[in-house]
C-alpha cells in the first residue's frame, strides 16, 4: 500500500479533515497535552487516536494517560516501557521563552 492510499476508519488520510491552526475550528478540537519529561517519555493526557502505518489504531482507553517511547529504546513502541530507565538516555529540552512583544528591534 502506497504511502497516499491510507485511511483513517476507511477514509482517506488525503479527506481526513484538518484545520491547520485555524482558530475558527481549533475551539471544536478536544484539549489535549503532551508533556516531553526530561530523560524520559512524551506523556499525552487528552482524547486521542493513534494510529499504526497502515492507519489502524492502537487501543487506547478512553480518558487514560498515554505514554510514547522518544528514546528508541522500547520493545512496546510506540508506548514506553521504561527502558530509557537503563539505556542511558539523556534529554531535557525547554521550550523557547516567548518574544517580548516590547522590544521591537
Ligand atoms: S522513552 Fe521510555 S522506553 Fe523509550
Amino acid at each position: 500500500m502506497a504511502c497516499d492510499e491510507r485511511t483513517v476508519r476507511g477514509v482517506p488520510l488525503t479527506d481526513q479533515p484538518r484545520n491547520h491552526g485555524d482558530p475558527t475550528t481549533m475551539a471544536d478540537q478536544p484539549d489535549v497535552t503532551i508533556t516531553v519529561r526530561d530523560n524520559a517519555f512524551y506523556r499525552i493526557a487528552g482524547p486521542i487516536t493513534i494510529l499504526d502505518g497502515e492507519g489502524n489504531p492502537f487501543e487506547v482507553e478512553a480518558g487514560k494517560v498515554v505514554t510514547l517511547c522518544r528514546c528508541g529504546g522500547s520493545a512496546t513502541k510506540p508506548f514506553c516501557d521504561s527502558t530509557h530507565r537503563t539505556n542511558g538516555f539523556s534529554s531535557a529540552v525547554r521550550a523557547p521563552a516567548p518574544a517580548d512583544a516590547g522590544s521591537a528591534g
